[in-house]
């Protein structure tokens, strides 16, 4: 696999950084994963603007401007098409860079460390829906921090809680806060469907603006299906005729269990087959 470490293409095993560096030390950086098929990317530009909105919010200046992005993205899919295959995920990864102490404050003026390096995702669901099973998920109490808007590359919080759900042998767990409202899953966002209308929770500070969530949302509106952002009680949840998670790797898949408990026949919904069909042909 070829990466992209600071301006240089190199081989993934020979890319190094300094133990100094304050994404080593503190998390404290930006990431993006960017999904790819056949060559051609899924909203570059919202997953730009997020980057930028997440650079933003930690005052670290962005290294390139989108062109440059463009060209590392489109660089690391044609050095890695090759052996990965058609479905392929990008990582881009800015972190505040190094200086030779550890202080939380941070000086001014660090040059920030930039990474990006392409892997494997699973082919489109979209292409042999009967085949697609749902995942099991479980349902626990949120413990992350308060600003789970920002996609920063701190993720322990999340590390931790998908480590448990994979220990209890499911897929992903979905979150609730202290009021029983649903925030999204670990490495998703989550839907719902109540008699044929679509819901999700609304953004604030509470999840990540899922890219794959704003495309749905849209290929839903074209369609005429109803979506409503709302808050979805757990019991709402536990109720509903199906659950959705979304992500840039997983595009849009059917829950068939939480905590064991079977949502609606225990198979994936005739909604999200038509969901998933509608996000296929609007993603591009
Ligand atoms: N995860 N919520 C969380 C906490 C996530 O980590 C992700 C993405 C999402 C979905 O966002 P998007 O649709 O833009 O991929 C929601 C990525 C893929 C990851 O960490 O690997």
């Amino acid at each position: 696999t070829i990466a992209f470490l600071n301006h240089q293409y190199l081989p993934l095993s020979e890319a190094k950084i300094s133990p100094m560096d304050r994404g080593f030390l503190f998390g404290d950086g930006i990431y993006e994963v960017i999904p790819s098929f056949g060559g051609r990317i899924v909203g570059f530009s919202a997953h730009m603007q997020r980057m930028e909105n997440g650079l933003r919010a930690l005052e670290i200046e962005n290294p390139f401007d989108r062109e440059s992005w463009q060209r590392v993205i489109q660089s690391l899919l044609d050095k890695n098409g090759a052996h990965l295959g058609p479905s392929i995920g990008v990582y881009l990864h800015v972190s505040r860079g190094m200086e030779m102490t550890r202080n939380h404050g941070y000086s001014e003026n660090l040059t920030p460390t930039v990474f990006a390096f392409a892997f494997r995702i699973p082919p489109s669901q979209s292409a042999h829906p009967d085949e697609v099973k749902g995942l099991h998920v479980s349902l626990a109490k949120d413990l992350r921090w308060q600003r789970c808007h920002i996609k920063s590359t701190s993720l322990l919080g999340n590390v931790l809680h998908f480590q448990e759900a994979k220990r209890d042998g499911k897929h992903e767990s979905i979150l609730f806060n202290h009021q029983n409202e649903i925030t999204e899953a670990t490495t998703s966002n989550v839907f719902i469907v109540e008699q044929g209308i679509v819901r999700t929770p609304p953004l604030d500070n509470q999840l990540l603006p899922g890219i794959t969530r704003k495309l749905l949302i849209e290929s839903l509106i074209n369609e005429n299906i109803q979506v409503e952002e709302v808050t979805i009680s757990t019991e709402k949840l536990m109720n509903a005729d199906e659950i959705w998670l979304t992500s840039s790797s997983k595009e849009v898949a059917p829950v068939v269990s939480v905590d064991d408990n079977l949502i609606g026949d225990g198979k994936p919904g005739p909604l999200w087959r038509k969901a998933l069909l509608a996000y296929d042909r609007y993603k591009f």
